[in-house]
C-alpha cells in the first residue's frame, strides 16, 4: 500500500442500512435513544467536508443492526452488486450499527466480488449527540474509500475512532466507549489523522472475496446455524432441544452449530455426546473461542473443524455461507 492519500475523483456511494449513526435522542442522553431513524442522506449532509464531492446516498434498510438478518443482507448485496459494477464508482460505503457490523463484514468479504472498496461505519453516539461520532467516521470512510481505490485496495474494511480495520479482523470489544472496535489482536490497517490516511507498516491484507451468484441472491433464507456456549455445567440439552425442534414437521432443519468453545477450542465433556449425536444426524460443528484473543489454530489429526480467529458470530456467518454457496453450487 502506498502511503500518500491520493485522491481518485469517482463516485462512492454511501449506502444506509441504519444503527446508532442514524440514531434520535429525544431526551438528549446517549444512551437513551431510537436508531436508525435519519436517513442516509441526512447523514451525508450533516457533514461539511462531503459537500461538493461526487457521492451518492440510497437507503437500503433502516434497522437497530441486533435485528440483521438475510432480508436486509440481500437487498445491501444486490445494491453493493450494482454500484460496484458501475465504471464510474471508486468504491462505497455501508453506514450499519456497531452490534452486527462485524458479521456484515464478514458476509461481504465472502461474498462480494473483487475490484473495489467496501468500508463499512458506524457510531456509537446518536447523531443527535453533543459528542455524535457519526459525522467523523463517515468523513473518515469516505477518505479510506477513495485512498483505497487510488491504491487498488478491494478489501471490506471498517473505519471507526479513526483506525482502519480489516472487515475479517473487526469485533466490538466494548460495548459503550466510543472507542468500541478492535481486531482481536490484530492492529488496524491504518489511522485515520485530519485529512491523512497512515497505513501500518506490514499490515496484512485479506485476500480478494468470492462471486455473488444469482442463485445464493435468489434464496429465501440462509441455512440455519445456531450457536451454543461451552461453559460450566453445560451439557447436551441445547443441542438435544435443537435437533429435536429441527426434527418437527415443517421446523427450518438445523444445518450447523457453532460452539463458542472455552480457551483453544476446548466443550465441557458432557456437551461432547449430543454433539456426536448432531454430527451423525448431518449437522456440521464448527469449533470457535469464547476468549476475546487468539482463536483456535488447527491442530494435526483434529475431527472437530475450528474457525481460527473468528469470533463465534462470526463464524456463524461463515458457516451458513459455506454451507448455502454448497447448496447453490
Ligand atoms: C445498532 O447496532 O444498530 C445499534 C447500536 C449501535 O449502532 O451502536
Amino acid at each position: 500500500m502506498n502511503d500518500n492519500v491520493r485522491a481518485v475523483s469517482g463516485v462512492v456511494v454511501v449506502l444506509g442500512t441504519g444503527g446508532t449513526i442514524a440514531g434520535v435522542s429525544d431526551t438528549g442522553h446517549d444512551r437513551d435513544y431510537q436508531a436508525a431513524q435519519l436517513g442516509v442522506d441526512q447523514l451525508v449532509a450533516a457533514v461539511p467536508s462531503l459537500a461538493g464531492q461526487p457521492l451518492e446516498a440510497y437507503q437500503v434498510a433502516q434497522v437497530d443492526s441486533k435485528d440483521m438478518g438475510w432480508p436486509v443482507w440481500r437487498a445491501l448485496l444486490i445494491a453493493l452488486d450494482e454500484a460496484l459494477a458501475r465504471p464510474d464508482v471508486a468504491g462505497v460505503v455501508v453506514t450499519h450499527g456497531t452490534d452486527t457490523l462485524e458479521e456484515t463484514a464478514w458476509l461481504l468479504h465472502l461474498l462480494l466480488p473483487p475490484g473495489k472498496p467496501v468500508v463499512l461505519t458506524a457510531a456509537m453516539r446518536p447523531a443527535t449527540s453533543s459528542e455524535a461520532d457519526g459525522p467523523r467516521n463517515l468523513a473518515d470512510a469516505v477518505r479510506v474509500v477513495r485512498w483505497a481505490a487510488a491504491a487498488e485496495e478491494d478489501a471490506v474494511l471498517a473505519v471507526l475512532n479513526g483506525r482502519v480495520w480489516a472487515g475479517t479482523e473487526v469485533r466490538k470489544a466494548h460495548s459503550w466507549h466510543i472507542d468500541a472496535f478492535d481486531g482481536g489482536g490484530v492492529p488496524p490497517l491504518a489511522l485515520v489523522e485530519g485529512d491523512q490516511v497512515l497505513p501500518t507498516p506490514d499490515a496484512v491484507w485479506a485476500e480478494p472475496r468470492g462471486q455473488l451468484s444469482a442463485a445464493l441472491i435468489g434464496l429465501e433464507a440462509l441455512p440455519r446455524v445456531e450457536i451454543i456456549t461451552s461453559h460450566a455445567d453445560a451439557d447436551g440439552s441445547l443441542v438435544e432441544a435443537l435437533l429435536a425442534a429441527s426434527n418437527r414437521e415443517g421446523a427450518k432443519p438445523l444445518r450447523g452449530i457453532v460452539v463458542a468453545c472455552t480457551g483453544h477450542g476446548t466443550w465441557h465433556q458432557d456437551l461432547e455426546a449430543a454433539l456426536l449425536k448432531a454430527r451423525r444426524a448431518g449437522v456440521v460443528v464448527w469449533r470457535a473461542s469464547r476468549v476475546a484473543r487468539g482463536g483456535i489454530e488447527s491442530q494435526p489429526g483434529e475431527t472437530w473443524p475450528v474457525a481460527g480467529r473468528l469470533t463465534p458470530a462470526q463464524a456463524r456467518v461463515a458457516l451458513t455461507v459455506t454451507l448455502a454457496l454448497r447448496d447453490t453450487a
